[in-house]
């Protein structure tokens, strides 16, 4: 039913460079919690879960004289912008569906507006669970991003959510059809 599962998006070297860098902990964590949030906004698991574990791929470290600095990733930042277009790029190469590609970019490039003007934005249900996902793992001063998790720990927590996001569509089978 899935065209292609959140193991083999945590397994290519692309994520695992990347998300290691924003840190797998912290994606993982806003993994679970899109599940979650997932029933109650009525979206699809699968598109919720690998925005949410994708969200923060776009990250760059934002170093001055060996020290992270934080305000010049405030002014500089575009983290949104850059990990929706990686992970588009990534989740064609591996196959998936191109609307349900473009629709998890999207979530992504909405997971914040930390870089964009003063505004509102009006956010779709998939793109708020993925905003409130992350929102929900989110530690003072940017320390979710530090959170360290073993690579075996991380693999199975990732293998445990596809076999919970493939029960949760088969229950569900007429719903998410058309995604
Ligand atoms: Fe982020
Ligand atoms: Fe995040």
């Amino acid at each position: 039913m899935r065209d292609i599962t959140l193991l083999s998006i945590f397994e290519h070297r692309i994520t695992q460079k990347y998300v290691k860098r924003s840190g797998m902990a912290h994606a993982i964590a806003a993994a679970y919690h899109a599940f979650n949030l997932s029933k109650e906004f009525n979206v699809s698991p699968d598109l919720a879960t690998k925005a949410a574990f994708l969200h923060d791929i776009g990250h760059y470290t934002w170093y001055r004289n060996g020290k992270w600095d934080y305000k010049l990733y405030k002014e500089n930042d575009i983290h949104a912008i850059k990990g929706a277009e990686r992970a588009h790029k990534l989740l064609v190469r591996l196959g998936e569906h191109p609307q349900k590609a473009k629709k998890i970019a999207l979530a992504i490039l909405l997971h914040t507006d930390s870089y964009l003007p003063d505004g509102n934005l009006y956010l779709d249900p998939l793109q708020k669970v993925v905003a409130l996902a992350d929102e929900m793992d989110e530690e003072p001063s940017g320390s979710h991003h530090y959170r360290q998790i073993e690579d075996e720990k991380a693999r199975r927590m990732i293998v445990r959510l596809d076999q919970m996001i493939d029960n949760e569509l088969s229950k569900n089978q007429n719903k998410f059809a058309s995604l």
